[in-house]
């Protein structure tokens, strides 16, 4: 029988990151995620998948323990097949009073420590020399990159930073066919939208066509899919996962 795939997910800790974590490990895959801190929900995951889950703690914009972390990975899995490049954060407020540290984490962690970790999975990727099957890389962007939202302009800059990166590097890969892809999800439910107020939370589903904001199950599979190899003719691309606009 191969080998299941091994897939490695920045932020795996909480929200969308933990579920698709959470999946793959359901399927069988061998997954490496991590994050700044732990979190009971993934420590419970290792309880179970001891053999198939390898998490950290590390801050994605520290670029020795993001390629330690990811050599660890491959050495540890014999490779890596897939890289979902999740891990962001979003500070929320007027540009006019945008302090520059909160600007510098953001570009830190959303875009530079983004790429840092594509770069090192895709140094793996490239290490093993054979073109391989089916590999991918999937960049976490969000709806507000091509909506725009105010409040959100230094995250929507970050966001519309990493599907540019996405669109140029599949150009890149796609001879050693080595797809990326961007999903580009809208309001999910999680952490990082808790701070949305009742109001602007009913204005933001009443403006989807499905009525709701979404939640990380709505889209787990969608990145399932963009690593899959249905999606296997499918490079370059930034997809909705939106509930509609
Ligand atoms: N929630 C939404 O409405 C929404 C909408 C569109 C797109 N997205 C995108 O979806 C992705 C996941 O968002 P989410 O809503 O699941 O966010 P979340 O619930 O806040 O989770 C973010 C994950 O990233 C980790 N992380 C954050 N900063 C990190 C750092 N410096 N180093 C390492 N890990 C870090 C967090 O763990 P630690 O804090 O412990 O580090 C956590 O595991 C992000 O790319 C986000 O931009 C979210």
């Amino acid at each position: 029988m191969p080998d299941s795939p091994v897939v490695i997910v920045s932020g795996g800790s909480r929200g969308l990151g933990l579920s698709l974590v959470r999946r793959l490990l359901a399927r069988g895959d061998r997954v490496a995620t991590f994050s700044r801190s732990g979190s009971k929900d993934l420590d419970a995951l290792a309880a179970i998948h001891a053999e198939n889950l390898f998490a950290g703690q590390l801050d994605a914009a520290d670029s020795d323990a993001i390629r330690s972390f990811v050599a660890t990975t491959a050495s540890r899995f014999g490779g890596i097949d897939h890289a979902v490049a999740n891990a962001a954060i979003a500070h929320e407020g007027v540009l006019a009073t945008t302090r520059d540290d909160e600007i510098d984490s953001m570009l830190a962690v959303n875009v530079r420590g983004g790429i840092v970790f594509v770069r090192e999975c895709v140094r793996t990727m490239l290490a093993s020399g054979a073109v391989k099957g089916n590999r991918s890389i999937t960049v976490v962007s969000s709806i507000v990159a091509e909506s725009g939202s105010p409040g959100l302009t230094v995250y929507a800059a970050t966001k519309a930073a990493m599907e540019g990166f996405a669109r140029s590097l599949a150009r890149e890969l796609g001879p050693r066919q080595i797809r990326v892809n961007a999903i580009a999800p809208g309001f999910l439910e999680t952490d990082l939208s808790a701070s949305l107020s009742d109001s602007n939370r009913a204005r933001i589903a009443s403006r989807s066509a499905l009525g709701r904001l979404g939640t990380p199950e709505d889209v787990v599979g969608s990145i399932e899919f963009l690593m899959s190899e249905h999606a296997g003719f499918m490079t370059g691309q930034t997809f909705g996962v939106e509930g509609g606009r």
